[in-house]
């Protein structure tokens, strides 16, 4: 009998209505278009306009994938979400979207990875299906950066954006699915790419409101030498570890915090820029959003038994490759 996996069968995704663009971020911040542009690719990007939440728009992706499949939200399990910026401290979005979706008879929690939320979720996922345990899993990845980034801050607030996508896992036997992960993580990179305050080593209080430890820091350089090189490199192991060539893989969704890191890892494999998901340009950096709403926008274009490799980098320091077959 052959191994049973874990596949995608259902993707949505939602991004707010309201864009802000780099012309927009000129007026805020000493930047311009073209060096927005040239650094990053990112063009605009979406942010929520004060009370659409995570768990709302996370709840719309579970009813949506629900609707598509053509199922009840009370047979999902299990739903799980990637993020850095749920509703509260608690309780879980994953707990308040199991209300709001109707997904009643679902348990599930809260996961941190930042940019790798939705690698890690996929993969925490899959192990519940392979266990035989669960039948429908909805992994999620979301953020909504506009609540944690200073707008006074050129460094950040230039490259993040918000949204939020989902996929339904379910039990496949026609080796279609996940097929491989790897998964790293490495404490020693926190500093440069934290936001600091808020957490029970430094709570926020009168003194540090307004302070920019507050918000999210990161030390761009520095952290693009790790991106760089690790999502490359992960991706590239991944590859080997599974005879794949650049012609064995059909696409590359890769979280998109800067076109130059997309574009150093698409060379790395070995691929033409037509496999290569890219929205960056519209939506900027999601954190754990951004490969689920790659996978939703290109949910059209993917074909059965396409080989994908997905690659993130992110805070933590987290990173990490997934290759799947599409299940649909
Ligand atoms: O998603 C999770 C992981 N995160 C990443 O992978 C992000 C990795 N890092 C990056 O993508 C890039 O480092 C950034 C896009 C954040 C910055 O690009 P960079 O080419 O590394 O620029 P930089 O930080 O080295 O800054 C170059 C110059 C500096 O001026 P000086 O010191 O050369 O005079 C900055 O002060 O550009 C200046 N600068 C800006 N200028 C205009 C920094 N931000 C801006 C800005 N507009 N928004």
């Amino acid at each position: 009998m052959k191994k049973l996996n874990a596949a995608i069968t259902a993707v949505h995704g939602v991004v707010p209505e309201k864009v802000l663009s780099n012309k927009d971020l000129e007026q805020m911040v000493d930047t311009n278009d073209e060096w927005i542009v040239s650094r990053t690719g990112i063009k605009e990007r979406r942010i929520v306009n004060g009370g659409e939440t995570l768990s709302d728009m996370g709840s719309e992706v579970v009813k949506e994938i629900c609707k598509k499949r053509g199922i009840s939200p009370l047979e999902i399990d299990m739903i799980i979400v990637g993020t850095v910026t749920g509703d509260h401290r608690f309780p879980s979005t994953s707990n308040i979207i199991c209300d709001k979706s109707g997904a009643t008879n679902a348990w599930g929690f809260d996961l941190s990875a930042a940019c790798s939320g939705f690698i890690y979720t996929l993969v925490t996922g899959q192990q519940f299906i392979e266990a035989g345990k669960y039948k429908k899993v909805i992994v999620i990845g979301g953020d909504i950066m506009s609540s944690i980034v200073s707008y006074k801050d050129r460094n950040t607030c230039i490259i993040f954006g918000d949204g939020c996508a989902g996929v339904l896992l379910e039990p496949n036997n026609e080796g279609l699915g996940v097929i491989d992960s790897i998964l790293k993580a490495d404490g020693s990179g926190r500093d440069l790419l934290i936001q600091k305050n808020g957490g029970s080593a430094f709570p926020i209080n009168k003194n540090n409101v307004e302070h920019p430890d507050t918000f999210v820091y990161q030390e761009g350089r520095s952290v693009f030498k790790f991106a760089v090189t690790n999502m490359a490199d992960v991706s590239a192991e991944i590859m080997k570890k599974n005879s794949l060539s650049g012609d064995d893989v059909d696409w590359l969704v890769p979280h998109q915090a800067n076109l130059r890191i997309i574009d150093a890892t698409a060379n790395r494999m070995n691929l033409t820029s037509d496999k290569v998901m890219i929205n960056i340009e519209k939506y900027g950096n999601t954190t754990s959003g951004t490969i689920p709403l790659c996978l939703w926008e290109w949910e059209s274009k993917l074909k059965k038994g396409d080989n994908l490799i997905l690659a993130a980098f992110g805070g933590g320091f987290t990173w990490g490759s997934v290759y799947l077959k599409w299940a649909y």
